[in-house]
Protein backbone atom coordinates (compact mmCIF):
# COMPACT_ATOMS: atom_id res chain seq x y z
CA UNK A 1 0.00 0.00 0.00
CA UNK A 2 1.30 3.39 -1.32
CA UNK A 3 2.40 5.85 1.60
CA UNK A 4 1.94 8.99 1.31
CA UNK A 5 3.60 12.52 2.55
CA UNK A 6 1.98 13.80 5.86
CA UNK A 7 3.06 17.03 7.00
CA UNK A 8 2.34 18.02 10.83
CA UNK A 9 2.42 20.38 13.24
CA UNK A 10 4.13 19.39 16.68
CA UNK A 11 4.46 21.04 19.61
CA UNK A 12 7.99 21.11 20.97
CA UNK A 13 7.02 20.94 24.74
CA UNK A 14 5.03 22.73 27.29
CA UNK A 15 4.77 26.47 26.68
CA UNK A 16 5.26 28.88 29.51
CA UNK A 17 4.70 32.68 28.70
CA UNK A 18 4.17 33.62 25.30
CA UNK A 19 4.28 31.43 22.27
CA UNK A 20 7.05 31.25 20.12
CA UNK A 21 6.49 29.99 16.58
CA UNK A 22 9.76 28.24 17.39
CA UNK A 23 7.93 26.51 19.98
CA UNK A 24 6.01 24.30 17.37
CA UNK A 25 7.96 21.96 14.52
CA UNK A 26 7.11 21.12 10.82
CA UNK A 27 8.09 17.47 10.33
CA UNK A 28 7.15 14.81 7.68
CA UNK A 29 5.35 12.21 8.95
CA UNK A 30 3.96 9.27 6.54
CA UNK A 31 0.28 7.85 6.03
CA UNK A 32 -1.24 5.11 4.72
CA UNK A 33 -4.53 6.44 3.17
CA UNK A 34 -6.32 3.19 3.47
CA UNK A 35 -8.51 2.68 6.94
CA UNK A 36 -7.10 -0.58 9.44
CA UNK A 37 -9.38 -3.41 8.67
CA UNK A 38 -12.82 -3.30 10.69
CA UNK A 39 -12.07 0.67 12.31
CA UNK A 40 -14.92 2.34 12.86
CA UNK A 41 -12.26 5.84 12.67
CA UNK A 42 -12.66 8.25 9.54
CA UNK A 43 -10.01 9.25 7.30
CA UNK A 44 -10.17 13.30 6.45
CA UNK A 45 -8.18 15.13 4.08
CA UNK A 46 -7.45 18.35 5.78
CA UNK A 47 -8.70 21.62 4.06
CA UNK A 48 -8.88 24.09 6.23
CA UNK A 49 -7.59 24.91 9.72
CA UNK A 50 -8.98 27.64 12.62
CA UNK A 51 -6.50 29.44 14.64
CA UNK A 52 -8.50 29.92 17.94
CA UNK A 53 -7.51 31.57 21.21
CA UNK A 54 -8.11 28.67 23.05
CA UNK A 55 -5.29 26.36 21.66
CA UNK A 56 -2.40 28.87 23.57
CA UNK A 57 -4.29 26.81 27.35
CA UNK A 58 -3.67 23.66 25.48
CA UNK A 59 0.11 24.14 25.53
CA UNK A 60 0.26 24.25 29.08
CA UNK A 61 1.68 21.50 31.43
CA UNK A 62 -1.20 19.96 33.00
CA UNK A 63 -2.52 20.83 36.29
CA UNK A 64 -5.04 20.10 38.32
CA UNK A 65 -7.97 17.57 36.38
CA UNK A 66 -6.62 16.67 33.18
CA UNK A 67 -8.05 17.84 30.11
CA UNK A 68 -8.64 15.54 27.36
CA UNK A 69 -7.61 17.94 24.93
CA UNK A 70 -4.65 19.13 26.00
CA UNK A 71 -1.36 18.88 24.04
CA UNK A 72 1.50 16.44 24.76
CA UNK A 73 5.22 17.36 23.80
CA UNK A 74 6.25 16.29 20.34
CA UNK A 75 2.70 15.33 19.30
CA UNK A 76 0.65 17.18 16.65
CA UNK A 77 -1.26 19.77 17.63
CA UNK A 78 -5.04 19.72 17.07
CA UNK A 79 -8.05 21.98 16.55
CA UNK A 80 -10.88 22.90 14.35
CA UNK A 81 -11.06 22.34 10.91
CA UNK A 82 -12.91 21.60 7.76
CA UNK A 83 -11.86 17.98 6.24
CA UNK A 84 -12.95 16.35 3.42
CA UNK A 85 -13.98 12.42 4.14
CA UNK A 86 -11.53 10.05 2.36
CA UNK A 87 -12.79 6.86 3.47
CA UNK A 88 -14.90 5.84 6.58
CA UNK A 89 -15.93 2.96 8.98
CA UNK A 90 -18.59 5.14 10.60
CA UNK A 91 -21.78 4.40 8.35
CA UNK A 92 -22.85 7.95 9.40
CA UNK A 93 -19.95 9.21 6.94
CA UNK A 94 -19.22 8.60 3.39
CA UNK A 95 -15.83 9.40 0.75
CA UNK A 96 -16.33 12.88 -0.24
CA UNK A 97 -18.85 13.90 2.73
CA UNK A 98 -17.26 17.43 3.78
CA UNK A 99 -17.68 18.16 7.76
CA UNK A 100 -16.18 20.07 10.27
CA UNK A 101 -14.98 18.99 13.71
CA UNK A 102 -12.02 18.44 15.66
CA UNK A 103 -9.09 17.39 13.96
CA UNK A 104 -5.08 17.64 14.04
CA UNK A 105 -2.60 20.20 12.42
CA UNK A 106 -1.54 17.91 9.56
CA UNK A 107 -2.46 17.11 6.01
CA UNK A 108 -4.30 14.09 6.83
CA UNK A 109 -5.77 12.52 9.94
CA UNK A 110 -7.29 9.55 10.90
CA UNK A 111 -9.74 10.39 13.69
CA UNK A 112 -12.96 8.54 15.72
CA UNK A 113 -15.87 9.79 14.24
CA UNK A 114 -16.78 11.76 17.29
CA UNK A 115 -14.36 14.36 16.68
CA UNK A 116 -16.55 15.11 13.78
CA UNK A 117 -19.39 17.73 14.63
CA UNK A 118 -21.19 18.23 11.69
CA UNK A 119 -21.64 17.17 8.00
CA UNK A 120 -21.41 20.12 5.41
CA UNK A 121 -24.73 20.88 4.06
CA UNK A 122 -24.54 24.20 2.40
CA UNK A 123 -21.51 24.47 -0.26
CA UNK A 124 -23.24 27.88 -1.86
CA UNK A 125 -20.99 30.03 0.38
CA UNK A 126 -17.20 29.73 1.06
CA UNK A 127 -15.79 26.61 2.63
CA UNK A 128 -13.47 28.24 5.61
CA UNK A 129 -16.48 29.76 6.65
CA UNK A 130 -17.27 26.71 8.57
CA UNK A 131 -13.92 27.09 10.55
CA UNK A 132 -15.91 31.29 11.66
CA UNK A 133 -18.84 32.02 11.04
CA UNK A 134 -20.75 29.18 10.31
CA UNK A 135 -18.35 27.02 12.34
CA UNK A 136 -17.41 27.57 16.26
CA UNK A 137 -16.84 30.64 16.51
CA UNK A 138 -20.29 31.98 14.93
CA UNK A 139 -22.04 29.71 17.11
CA UNK A 140 -19.98 31.06 20.13
CA UNK A 141 -21.26 35.04 19.10
CA UNK A 142 -24.82 33.62 18.96
CA UNK A 143 -25.24 31.48 21.98
CA UNK A 144 -23.07 34.26 23.50
CA UNK A 145 -25.07 36.98 22.67
CA UNK A 146 -28.81 35.86 22.38
CA UNK A 147 -28.58 33.23 25.24
CA UNK A 148 -26.68 34.74 28.12
CA UNK A 149 -26.47 38.17 26.71
CA UNK A 150 -30.73 38.46 26.29
CA UNK A 151 -30.74 41.36 24.49
CA UNK A 152 -33.27 44.10 23.82
CA UNK A 153 -33.41 46.59 21.46
CA UNK A 154 -32.28 49.73 22.28
CA UNK A 155 -29.76 48.54 24.60
CA UNK A 156 -26.39 49.10 25.00
CA UNK A 157 -23.64 46.67 23.97
CA UNK A 158 -20.13 47.12 24.42
CA UNK A 159 -17.94 44.26 22.78
CA UNK A 160 -13.93 44.05 23.27
CA UNK A 161 -11.33 42.13 20.35
CA UNK A 162 -14.42 43.61 18.20
CA UNK A 163 -12.95 43.01 15.02
CA UNK A 164 -11.87 39.36 15.61
CA UNK A 165 -13.64 35.93 14.72
CA UNK A 166 -16.71 36.39 17.34
CA UNK A 167 -16.55 39.83 18.13
CA UNK A 168 -17.58 40.97 14.75
CA UNK A 169 -20.43 38.87 14.86
CA UNK A 170 -21.75 39.97 18.20
CA UNK A 171 -21.71 43.44 16.82
CA UNK A 172 -23.48 42.67 13.47
CA UNK A 173 -25.89 40.58 15.93
CA UNK A 174 -26.70 43.70 18.07
CA UNK A 175 -27.09 45.62 15.11
CA UNK A 176 -29.75 43.52 13.86
CA UNK A 177 -31.09 43.53 17.44
CA UNK A 178 -31.79 47.16 17.35
CA UNK A 179 -29.15 47.88 20.14
CA UNK A 180 -26.08 50.16 19.85
CA UNK A 181 -22.90 48.81 20.06
CA UNK A 182 -18.95 50.03 20.69
CA UNK A 183 -16.30 48.08 19.82
CA UNK A 184 -12.33 47.89 20.89
CA UNK A 185 -9.96 46.59 18.85
CA UNK A 186 -5.61 47.28 18.65
CA UNK A 187 -5.43 49.27 15.64
CA UNK A 188 -6.73 52.17 14.03
CA UNK A 189 -7.14 49.96 10.83
CA UNK A 190 -9.37 47.58 12.69
CA UNK A 191 -11.22 50.16 14.46
CA UNK A 192 -12.51 51.53 10.77
CA UNK A 193 -13.52 48.32 10.21
CA UNK A 194 -15.85 48.38 12.76
CA UNK A 195 -17.44 51.11 12.18
CA UNK A 196 -17.19 51.09 8.16
CA UNK A 197 -17.76 47.37 7.49
CA UNK A 198 -19.59 45.70 10.58
CA UNK A 199 -21.66 48.87 11.26
CA UNK A 200 -20.77 49.16 15.02
CA UNK A 201 -21.77 52.59 16.23
CA UNK A 202 -18.57 53.71 17.14
CA UNK A 203 -15.15 52.07 18.12
CA UNK A 204 -11.71 52.68 19.93
CA UNK A 205 -7.99 51.52 19.83
CA UNK A 206 -7.66 50.45 23.45
CA UNK A 207 -3.55 50.52 22.90
CA UNK A 208 -4.09 53.99 22.52
CA UNK A 209 -6.27 55.26 25.22
CA UNK A 210 -4.63 55.93 28.52
CA UNK A 211 -7.51 56.04 30.49
CA UNK A 212 -10.10 53.20 29.27
CA UNK A 213 -12.46 54.23 32.06
CA UNK A 214 -12.73 57.33 30.39
CA UNK A 215 -12.85 55.79 26.50
CA UNK A 216 -16.08 53.78 28.08
CA UNK A 217 -17.53 57.18 29.45
CA UNK A 218 -17.01 59.21 26.32
CA UNK A 219 -18.93 56.32 24.45
CA UNK A 220 -21.69 55.23 26.80
CA UNK A 221 -22.22 58.20 28.71
CA UNK A 222 -25.77 56.10 30.12
CA UNK A 223 -23.82 53.08 30.76
CA UNK A 224 -23.38 49.40 29.13
CA UNK A 225 -25.98 47.16 29.34
CA UNK A 226 -24.02 43.97 27.81
CA UNK A 227 -20.90 43.43 27.87
CA UNK A 228 -19.23 40.97 25.64
CA UNK A 229 -16.40 39.98 27.17
CA UNK A 230 -12.99 38.62 24.78
CA UNK A 231 -10.42 40.12 26.51
CA UNK A 232 -10.63 40.07 30.59
CA UNK A 233 -8.05 42.18 32.67
CA UNK A 234 -7.82 45.70 32.25
CA UNK A 235 -11.11 45.79 30.32
CA UNK A 236 -13.14 44.28 32.75
CA UNK A 237 -11.98 46.23 35.59
CA UNK A 238 -12.81 49.09 33.49
CA UNK A 239 -16.58 48.03 31.94
CA UNK A 240 -17.44 47.34 35.85
CA UNK A 241 -17.97 50.62 36.94
CA UNK A 242 -20.02 51.77 33.98
CA UNK A 243 -22.09 48.77 33.34
CA UNK A 244 -25.87 50.03 34.44
CA UNK A 245 -28.27 48.36 36.71
CA UNK A 246 -29.20 44.57 35.94
CA UNK A 247 -26.27 44.85 32.80
CA UNK A 248 -25.17 41.38 31.73
CA UNK A 249 -21.99 39.95 31.18
CA UNK A 250 -21.42 36.46 28.84
CA UNK A 251 -18.31 35.68 29.75
CA UNK A 252 -16.73 34.13 26.67
CA UNK A 253 -12.83 34.48 26.87
CA UNK A 254 -9.89 36.40 28.61
CA UNK A 255 -7.39 36.43 25.74
CA UNK A 256 -5.41 38.73 27.77
CA UNK A 257 -4.89 36.25 30.29
CA UNK A 258 -3.58 33.37 28.52
CA UNK A 259 0.39 34.23 28.69
CA UNK A 260 0.63 35.55 32.08
CA UNK A 261 2.45 33.61 34.36
CA UNK A 262 0.81 35.59 37.31
CA UNK A 263 -3.06 36.60 36.35
CA UNK A 264 -3.68 39.95 36.61
CA UNK A 265 -6.57 40.74 39.48
CA UNK A 266 -9.66 42.68 38.82
CA UNK A 267 -10.31 45.67 41.43
CA UNK A 268 -13.90 46.34 40.82
CA UNK A 269 -15.78 43.24 41.12
CA UNK A 270 -18.25 44.89 43.75
CA UNK A 271 -20.12 46.58 40.65
CA UNK A 272 -21.06 42.79 40.27
CA UNK A 273 -23.56 43.26 43.34
CA UNK A 274 -23.57 47.16 43.23
CA UNK A 275 -25.64 47.21 39.51
CA UNK A 276 -26.97 43.13 39.62
CA UNK A 277 -24.99 42.26 36.96
CA UNK A 278 -25.12 38.33 35.56
CA UNK A 279 -21.48 37.80 34.62
CA UNK A 280 -21.78 34.15 33.53
CA UNK A 281 -18.99 32.30 31.40
CA UNK A 282 -19.65 29.45 28.95
CA UNK A 283 -18.42 27.54 26.81
CA UNK A 284 -19.68 27.05 23.02
CA UNK A 285 -19.90 23.17 23.58
CA UNK A 286 -22.62 23.24 25.53
CA UNK A 287 -24.71 24.98 22.73
CA UNK A 288 -24.07 22.51 19.97
CA UNK A 289 -27.50 21.48 19.85
CA UNK A 290 -28.67 25.24 18.91
CA UNK A 291 -26.72 25.00 15.25
CA UNK A 292 -29.40 23.80 13.03
CA UNK A 293 -31.38 26.80 14.41
CA UNK A 294 -28.42 28.84 13.85
CA UNK A 295 -27.28 27.82 10.54
CA UNK A 296 -31.26 29.30 9.83
CA UNK A 297 -30.48 32.40 11.33
CA UNK A 298 -27.51 32.99 9.87
CA UNK A 299 -27.78 31.50 6.39
CA UNK A 300 -29.93 33.74 4.34
CA UNK A 301 -28.24 37.15 6.53
CA UNK A 302 -25.01 36.11 5.00
CA UNK A 303 -26.75 34.95 0.96
CA UNK A 304 -28.46 38.61 1.32
CA UNK A 305 -25.01 40.09 2.27
CA UNK A 306 -27.04 41.57 5.54
CA UNK A 307 -23.96 40.30 7.84
CA UNK A 308 -20.44 39.94 6.42
CA UNK A 309 -17.85 38.23 7.51
CA UNK A 310 -13.66 39.14 7.51
CA UNK A 311 -11.55 36.46 7.36
CA UNK A 312 -7.17 36.73 7.45
CA UNK A 313 -5.93 33.91 5.35
CA UNK A 314 -2.71 32.36 5.19
CA UNK A 315 -2.00 29.34 2.63
CA UNK A 316 -0.01 26.00 3.91
CA UNK A 317 0.15 24.58 7.32
CA UNK A 318 4.01 25.65 7.44
CA UNK A 319 2.88 29.03 8.04
CA UNK A 320 0.08 27.76 10.92
CA UNK A 321 2.76 27.88 13.88
CA UNK A 322 3.39 31.75 12.88
CA UNK A 323 -0.46 32.27 12.28
CA UNK A 324 -1.66 31.08 15.45
CA UNK A 325 0.83 32.82 17.84
CA UNK A 326 -0.13 35.91 15.45
CA UNK A 327 -3.64 35.92 17.55
CA UNK A 328 -1.83 36.84 20.99
CA UNK A 329 -0.47 40.15 19.39
CA UNK A 330 -3.35 40.96 17.25
CA UNK A 331 -1.98 40.30 14.23
CA UNK A 332 -4.61 38.71 12.40
CA UNK A 333 -7.34 41.08 10.95
CA UNK A 334 -10.53 38.69 11.36
CA UNK A 335 -10.77 35.33 11.68
CA UNK A 336 -7.08 33.47 11.02
CA UNK A 337 -7.52 30.62 8.89
CA UNK A 338 -4.81 28.16 7.80
CA UNK A 339 -5.63 26.58 4.04
CA UNK A 340 -4.11 22.93 4.14
CA UNK A 341 -5.35 22.21 0.69
CA UNK A 342 -8.23 22.71 -1.40
CA UNK A 343 -10.52 20.60 -1.99
N1 LIG B 1 -16.20 30.34 25.43
C1 LIG B 1 -15.99 29.75 24.28
O1 LIG B 1 -16.45 28.64 24.02
C2 LIG B 1 -15.17 30.48 23.24
C3 LIG B 1 -15.23 30.13 21.89
C4 LIG B 1 -14.51 30.89 20.97
C5 LIG B 1 -13.73 31.95 21.39
N2 LIG B 1 -13.67 32.23 22.72
C6 LIG B 1 -12.89 33.38 23.22
O2 LIG B 1 -13.35 34.55 22.55
C7 LIG B 1 -12.28 35.48 22.45
C8 LIG B 1 -12.14 35.93 20.99
O3 LIG B 1 -11.80 34.81 20.20
P1 LIG B 1 -11.69 34.93 18.63
O4 LIG B 1 -11.63 33.57 18.08
O5 LIG B 1 -12.73 35.87 18.14
O6 LIG B 1 -10.24 35.59 18.45
P2 LIG B 1 -9.85 36.82 17.53
O7 LIG B 1 -10.51 38.02 18.10
O8 LIG B 1 -10.12 36.49 16.12
O9 LIG B 1 -8.29 36.91 17.75
C9 LIG B 1 -7.78 37.24 18.99
C10 LIG B 1 -7.69 38.78 19.15
O10 LIG B 1 -7.55 39.07 20.54
C11 LIG B 1 -6.96 40.32 20.66
N3 LIG B 1 -5.95 40.29 21.72
C12 LIG B 1 -4.82 39.55 21.78
N4 LIG B 1 -4.15 39.80 22.91
C13 LIG B 1 -4.86 40.73 23.58
C14 LIG B 1 -4.68 41.41 24.82
N5 LIG B 1 -3.61 41.18 25.60
N6 LIG B 1 -5.60 42.31 25.20
C15 LIG B 1 -6.68 42.56 24.43
N7 LIG B 1 -6.92 41.95 23.24
C16 LIG B 1 -6.01 41.05 22.84
C17 LIG B 1 -6.30 40.67 19.31
O11 LIG B 1 -7.08 41.69 18.72
P3 LIG B 1 -6.70 43.23 18.92
O12 LIG B 1 -5.78 43.60 17.80
O13 LIG B 1 -8.02 43.90 18.87
O14 LIG B 1 -6.00 43.34 20.24
C18 LIG B 1 -6.48 39.39 18.50
O15 LIG B 1 -6.64 39.65 17.15
C19 LIG B 1 -11.04 34.80 23.02
O16 LIG B 1 -10.89 35.18 24.36
C20 LIG B 1 -11.40 33.32 22.94
O17 LIG B 1 -10.70 32.55 23.89
C21 LIG B 1 -14.37 31.52 23.65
Amino acid sequence: MAQLRNKQVILKDYVSGFPKESDMNIVDSTITLKLPQGSNDVLLKNLYLSCDPFMRNLMNKPQGPPNPLSYTPQSVIAGFGVSKVLESGDPNYKECDLVWGFSKWEEYSLVPSTQILFKIEHTDVPLSYYTGILGMPGLTAYAGFFELGSPKKGENVFVSAASGAVGQLVGQFAKLTGCYVVGSAGSKDKVNLLKNKFGFDGGFNYKEEPDLNAALKRHFPEGIDIYFENVGGKTLDAVLPNMRVHGRIPACGMISQYNLTQPEGVTNLAHVVYKRIRMEGFNTADFYHLYPKFLDFILPHIREGKIVYVEDIVEGLENGPAALIGLYGGRNVGKQVVVVAHE
